[in-house]
């Protein structure tokens, strides 16, 4: 079957299965890899995009029940306030490991920070909690969300 997706503000006719995940679509079809692969029964968080602006995750995501919502990838949220806030404090705090599961948990830190602009430690960890890492980088993914929350409530530059 045929469906036109808006991904990252540019839209796509991708001509699969409806049940086909979303995420294979954006990865094998659109060409956008920054968004992992990892479970596939959405227990870690690796394939994690925005729907209209909401965390969703992309491996068990049917590309038939996207319908006109805008699709938001790693590879665009660095246009966002939030993403770019996000994506800074992630290099100053260093927060990468191997690297594998970031985009997922940087999709998840956005979209917190775009409901919850000052969230506690809690708050937090709840989120964050269905975005795995084999790495243990959770405490320098929470101060990097503390510094984003900081820096978009001061209005600090880009
Ligand atoms: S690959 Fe989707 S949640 Fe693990
Ligand atoms: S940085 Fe390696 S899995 Fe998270």
């Amino acid at each position: 079957m045929s469906f036109t997706l808006n991904v990252n503000g540019t839209t796509h006719a991708v001509d699969v299965d409806g049940d086909t995940p979303l995420l294979w679509v954006l990865r094998d079809v659109i060409g956008l890899t920054g968004t992992k692969f990892g479970c596939g029964i959405a227990m870690c968080g690796a394939c994690t995009v925005h729907l209209d602006g909401m965390a969703v995750r992309a491996c068990v995501t049917p590309v038939e029940t996207v319908g006109a919502a805008a699709v938001t990838t790693i590879e665009a949220i660095g246009a966002t306030d939030e993403g770019a806030r996000v994506q800074k404090a992630w290099l100053d705090e260093e927060v990468v490991q191997c690297g594998y599961c970031q985009s997922g948990q940087i999709m998840s830190a956005a979209a917190l920070l775009a409901v919850n602009p000052s969230p506690t430690d809690a708050d937090i960890d709840a989120v964050m909690a269905g975005n795995i890492c084999r790495c243990g980088t959770y405490p320098r993914i929470r101060a990097a969300i503390k510094q984003a929350a900081t820096e978009l409530a001061g209005g600090e530059g880009r």
